[in-house]
């Protein structure tokens, strides 16, 4: 070992997935995600059970990290963790886990900012995966948040763009509640949606100035629409099914794209990165593919699992910062809202 092996455990807890990788420089040894099923039973994240389900998980998940990376927690060089935006209460698992081991290892602490890691995320070491260079557009959209970010550099970014509502993961997931489709419905909006035809039926998009987006009108009337057709046909759904999917997904997929081409207008950066959960989705993988073959953007989309809530991205930030010596104390406390 020389001093360039920097060993990083890294932990998220920021909404509902309980986190902690390892890190030997800037490539991952180990990710370890616990999800937590118990959200299904209530359509959506119940905060208070997910505070719960991080003290139960988050001692297994690390000592899972460690035993997977093959790293005795005496070769640690520093614990990275998220220390906001989120829900406070899971939050707090985090930052206190996080806390009493730099304590109790003697190790730095480092503070990650969970918007800055999805974008950097971009940079984990991985043959899979290409780094964009700076300058360029990161684009995160997940059931918590949708932004345009202009990045600069590692630590240079500004939001140009954010929705002032719901976020594109809640108005997919929103959606398929209303059709009836468990949570997270996301994922089986996309799945119909790829047995359907997006013509056929409509929904409005949303006017919105700037570069923000807006998602809870949209909600609303995919709610008002299947409300007025099943008034007519109480089967409507049930028979439509994929095509109201494609149709959805197609307007989600149309609401975003028209907003990152205008960032990209503006800005003139041609290199276009997405992250979060919804990058996942087929449409949207689509879309960017076909933006870089029509209009000669370079577009970087991460490996899924460095996409949805995960601690290699926070580690990937701890690292970076690291480099630099940039260290936080053991007075430092969670923050719900915590802007780039
Ligand atoms: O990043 P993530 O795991 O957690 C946060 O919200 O931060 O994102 C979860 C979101 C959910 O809203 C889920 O429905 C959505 O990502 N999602 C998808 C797909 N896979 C996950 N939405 C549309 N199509 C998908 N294939
Ligand atoms: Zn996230």
């Amino acid at each position: 070992m020389n001093s360039q092996d920097i060993f990083i455990l890294a932990i998220e807890s920021s909404c509902d997935d309980t986190s902690a990788a390892v890190l030997h420089n800037d490539k991952v040894l180990s990710n370890v995600v616990a999800n937590q099923h118990i959200h299904e039973a209530y359509g959506g994240v119940v905060p208070e059970l997910a505070s719960r389900a991080h003290q139960q998980n988050i001692v297994p998940v690390v000592h899972q990290a460690l035993a997977k990376a093959n790293i005795d927690k005496n070769s640690l060089s520093a614990i990275a963790f998220t220390r906001g935006p989120g829900l406070m209460g899971s939050l707090l698992v985090g930052t206190s886990f996080a806390k009493s081991l730099s304590l109790g290892l003697g190790v730095p602490l480092i503070e990650v900012n969970h918007m800055q890691a999805h974008i950097l995320a971009h940079f984990i070491e991985d043959p899979e995966m290409a780094k964009p260079e700076f300058p360029f557009l990161a684009v995160t959209i997940s059931g918590g948040h949708t932004q345009i970010v202009r990045v600069m550099d590692y630590f240079e970014m500004e939001v140009i763009g954010e929705t002032i509502d719901d976020a594109v993961g809640e108005a997919f997931d929103k959606s398929a509640k209303i059709l009836g489709l468990p949570y997270p419905g996301g994922p089986l909006i996309d799945k119909n949606a790829a047995q359907g035809d997006p013509k056929t039926f409509e929904f409005p998009i949303p006017k919105v100035g700037g570069l923000d987006f807006s998602f809870s009108g949209f909600k609303t009337s995919v709610l008002y629409f299947i409300q007025k057709e099943v008034e007519k046909d109480p089967d409507f759904i049930e028979h439509h099914m994929n095509d109201i999917c494609a149709s959805i997904q197609d307007t989600i997929i149309r609401i975003l794209m028209k907003k990152i081409k205008k960032a990209v207008k503006e800005t003139g950066i041609r290199k276009v990165a997405i992250g979060g959960g919804v990058s996942a989705n087929s449409g949207i993988r689509k879309a960017m593919q076909d933006a870089e073959k029509e209009l000669g953007w370079q577009t970087f989309i991460p490996k899924f699992e460095y996409t949805t809530d995960n601690a290699a991205m926070i580690g990937i930030v701890g690292y970076h910062k690291y480099l630099k010596g940039d260290f936080t104390d053991e007075t430092i406390a969670a923050k719900a809202r915590f802007s780039i």
